[in-house]
């Protein structure tokens, strides 16, 4: 039984106060390397990893998440990793009865929540940001044009104690059928 893992989840929350703390290009590329390692449909692995570290790039990449004025916290992200939906080459047998990006998100989702808990295993916080300036975003990490930048990973340090989590009812989430 890895009790480690039951707490680790509880500590995961969404870090919206880092601290000065640097965070180390190495760090971010160890949290990077292990979501690697998440699970994807016919092992697709249809998503790219844009690592975020050096301080002109960071900065252009929070301009590109604080559209609005939304997510000002950012400002103290140390590091981000924006991670790209591509497309997915799937077994023919799977081909043939869905479309080929009918996983895609699932598949980045897995990879999203492989990155927050890797993270948070190494001590680093961390916030998924989905509100983004697309135009903006893909100035600061060129991505390719077949690619498509939903999810964005703020990193750094935090002194913020953990917060009780909120979450709906135990009943209308979990049926027993
Ligand atoms: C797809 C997605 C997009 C999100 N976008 C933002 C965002 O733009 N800004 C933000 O502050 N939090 C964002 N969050 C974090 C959620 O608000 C947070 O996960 C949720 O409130 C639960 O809180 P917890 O992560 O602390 O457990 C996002 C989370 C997900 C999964």
């Amino acid at each position: 039984m890895y009790t480690d893992f039951l707490e680790l989840v509880k500590r995961r929350q969404s870090c919206r106060d880092f601290n000065d703390k640097p965070l180390d290009s190495k760090v971010v590329e160890t949290i990077a390397e292990t979501a690697m390692l998440a699970p994807s449909a016919c092992n697709s692995q249809p998503w790219r990893m844009y690592l975020v570290t050096n301080e002109e790039t960071v900065k252009k990449v929070t301009i590109a998440v604080q559209e609005r004025g939304h997510n000002k916290f950012a400002s103290g992200a140390k590091a981000y990793i924006v991670v790209c939906d591509k497309q997915a080459t799937l077994r023919p047998g799977t081909e043939s009865k869905f479309d080929r990006n009918h996983f895609v998100k699932y598949d980045v989702g897995e990879l999203i929540a492989y990155i927050t808990l890797t993270a948070e295993s190494m001590g680093v916080a961390s916030c998924i940001l989905g509100w983004i300036n697309y135009a903006e975003l893909k100035q600061a990490v060129c991505h390719a044009d077949d690619e498509v930048c939903n999810i964005v990973v703020a990193l750094g340090y935090t002194d913020t104690p953990i917060r009780a989590k909120v979450r709906k009812a135990k009943a209308e989430i979990i049926k027993k059928v």
